[in-house]
């Protein structure tokens, strides 16, 4: 029976388990250089049989990883091999190999004629224990393609692949960066995709989760300013509950976990109850805020230094651990975050201490993200400024003389 042209050109997919088996390739060029670290990964028992060979191919042959026969194709070279992969620059040599794999039922893939091979050998490529192998019916380009879309997918995360087995156990701390999706880490991306629960903060790159398969249980951590509250007791007692009944859990924080973030007492926590925690950093609105907003936090001859403090106590609280006094008279930069409401009291506070009323302040509301927004105003202004323009958080304070260099957009 004559299959059909559309049979002709569908091969069944197969991974050959060739540890130990015989295979033959026959040349020693440019293909068989190709193929052949394959071939040794699959701890094949290689017989190669070609007068000449490519350096690379003869390193391999000096390593030991196959046994070289220096002599071209004879008849009988292919007794008792599982495939073979023919490959000499000699058309006659070629066919006449190929003939003897049809007689004697051995797999063959050639390099110079496709459609006389029994075998075609598919793109592939390798991410995380996952073979990609992509066949097209001969076009090896569009293979190659899908091939590298598909491994560079898995690499970072855009593929959703979850394991279900030889998972590790335990909760990833991922550190989700400022808010823009694509602001977070390759491996923060991976891990998500690879979550059956992801406890999510409210600030961070929400949108990924909108991305994340039904079945994958998404709890709200979110902490509004003075609005709904899920107490770091409670989300403790989550992230243990969920990573001991075995599901791959994603803590998603907003910016860095360690920046004001309560990562470390969440690592605690974990610690405590024995399980293993992975910590996944990330950009923090700190840094990138401003400089979505075009402020950069040093500036050679402006500044030489930057400082990061929360604002989510008022100067003069006795809970405060910050030297406000001390923060006046230093010359840098003061990135100020948890600020918006008590602008006033530490613009104050930083004046009646030796900082000029004038030193130029920027406010980012809702950086890196869609609303992203920026209201320039001085120490003198900043609170009148914020009021009026409504400013809201999440928002980064920027105190200092960076805030003026740099072109003018954005502003
Ligand atoms: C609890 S802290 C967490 C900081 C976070 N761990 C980090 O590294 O960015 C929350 C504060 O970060 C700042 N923030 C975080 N994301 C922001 C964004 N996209 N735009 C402006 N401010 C942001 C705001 O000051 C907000 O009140």
């Amino acid at each position: 029976m004559n299959p059909s042209a559309a049979a002709d050109r569908t091969a069944y997919p197969v991974g050959l388990r060739l540890a130990g088996r015989r295979v033959v390739v026959l040349g020693a060029g440019q293909v068989a250089q190709r193929r052949l670290p394959g071939l040794i990964a699959a701890g094949a028992d290689i017989v190669l049989v070609s007068p000449s060979a490519t350096p690379s191919v003869e390193a391999m042959a000096e390593a030991g990883e196959l046994r070289w026969e220096r002599r071209p194709y004879r008849p009988g070279d292919l007794d008792g091999a599982w495939y073979a992969l023919i490959a000499t620059d000699d058309a006659e040599a070629n066919e006449a190999a190929s003939a003897e794999a049809e007689q004697r039922r051995v797999w063959c893939v050639r390099s110079d004629d496709a459609q006389a091979a029994t075998a075609w050998t598919p793109a592939t490529g390798r991410s995380e224990g996952v073979t990609v192998a992509v066949l097209t019916g001969g076009d090896p380009r569009r293979s190659a393609a899908v091939r590298d879309a598909v491994v560079e997918g898995l690499r970072n995360g855009t593929l959703a692949a979850p394991r279900h087995r030889d998972r590790a156990p335990g909760v990833a701390l991922v550190g989700g960066g400022p808010g823009d999706p694509d602001l977070i880490t390759v491996r923060g991306r991976r891990l998500l995709a690879e979550a059956d629960v992801v406890i999510a903060d409210r600030l961070g790159p929400r949108d990924l989760l909108d991305e994340l398969p039904p079945h994958v249980e998404v709890i709200d951590a979110a902490k509004i300013p003075y609005g709904r509250y899920m107490a770091q007791e409670a989300i403790n007692a989550a992230l243990i509950e969920h990573a001991r009944a075995g599901k791959a859990v994603v803590r998603l924080k907003g910016g860095d976990p360690f920046v004001f973030g309560r990562g470390m007492e969440e690592v605690e926590a974990l610690a405590g109850a024995g399980i293993p925690c992975t910590v996944v950093p990330g950009i923090s609105s700190s840094i990138s805020v401003p400089g979505a907003a075009g402020i950069p936090v040093t500036h050679r001859g402006v500044a030489h230094e930057f400082t990061v403090v929360s604002g989510h106590v008022a100067p003069g609280d006795p809970r405060s651990l910050v030297d406000w006094p001390a923060l006046a008279r230093l010359r840098g930069t003061l990135v100020l975050l948890m600020a918006v409401e008590r602008i006033g009291a530490i613009a104050d506070v930083l004046v009646e201490n030796g900082r000029d009323p004038l030193t130029p302040v920027a406010v980012v509301q809702e950086g890196t993200t869609a609303a992203q927004r920026r209201v320039d105003a001085t120490l003198a202004t900043a609170a009148e400024v914020v009021a009026a323009e409504g400013i809201r958080p999440p928002a980064v304070i920027v105190v200092g003389d960076v805030v003026a260099v740099g072109p003018a957009q954005g502003r």
